[in-house]
């Protein structure tokens, strides 16, 4: 069985005492880690301040990270700087990333590397925007972000990642997949995992939804098969909802 896995992605929002409000207001009430991994995704300048007080059963990840150990590239951040602050989850190729900011399936893929080299949890995130859900090209499309994303990565390493499907069309838009859409696609990633490593990789691999996931949709989601998990935007924000939805994982 695979452990559930959910994870804030709070983009660029909270400042430093909103985040501390936030962290004091749920650190003591996350469940078990042996039911649920349990982790919030800030942005860099206060990941410390999270990774300070983040309890038991929480982890602190980052939204995004540099493939270069160091060097020449003003604005960036390591795979050792978040280390060294106790950050273990990184979220590589976040949709957003991709659009706005240059990622690339090669960069993605150099990421991927650098954050297994040291160490920290990648959550990948894959999906097709509404032009190509409605053109039928799902498959062919996240098929070949995958096999570019992934490009060189062993069993091992795969078996310890963590994918976000994450339909653009239902990022912040409050459309959020059908659960059966949602539960599909999911399949259909761990059926290229099987197709491009084995069985037992694709059995072990982590595959949340993304998108417009909410306290009203979440045990919906969560009952389906394929679905270990939620990687969650706007609904994480508020303490109350966070420490909710990490609980539906758990039923
Ligand atoms: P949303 O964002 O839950 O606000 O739709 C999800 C994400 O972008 O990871």
């Amino acid at each position: 069985m695979r452990k559930p896995i959910i994870a804030g992605n709070w983009k660029m929002f909270k400042t430093r005492d909103e985040a501390l409000q936030f962290i004091l207001a749920v650190y003591d009430k996350m469940p078990s880690q042996e039911k649920v991994d349990s982790v919030i995704c800030s942005q860099f300048t206060v990941l410390r301040c999270l990774v300070k007080r983040q309890g038991e059963n929480l982890r602190i990840g980052a939204q995004n990270m540099h493939f270069e150990d160091s060097g020449a590239f003003t604005g960036e951040v390591s795979a050792d700087m978040l280390k060294s602050i106790g950050v273990t989850y990184v979220i590589i190729g976040h949709s957003e990333r991709r659009a706005m900011f240059n990622e690339t399936d090669e960069s993605v893929n150099k990421k991927l590397h650098k954050a297994f080299e040291k160490e920290l949890t990648p959550i990948l995130c894959v999906g097709e925007s509404l032009e190509q859900r409605e053109n039928g090209k799902v498959e062919e499309f996240i098929g070949n972000q995958l096999k570019l994303d992934l490009a060189g990565l062993t069993k091992e390493q795969v078996k310890e990642l963590v994918i976000a499907y994450e339909p653009i069309w239902a990022i912040g838009t409050g459309k959020t997949a059908t659960s059966q859409v949602a539960d599909e696609t999911c399949g259909f990633i761990r059926s290229m995992i099987k197709e491009l490593y084995d069985q037992e990789t694709a059995d072990a691999i982590r595959i949340q939804y993304g998108g417009s996931v909410k306290t009203s949709n979440i045990d919906e989601l969560m009952s389906m098969p394929n679905i270990d998990g939620a990687l969650i935007g706007g609904a994480s924000l508020k303490a109350d909802d966070f420490v909710k939805l990490v609980n539906a994982a758990v039923k």
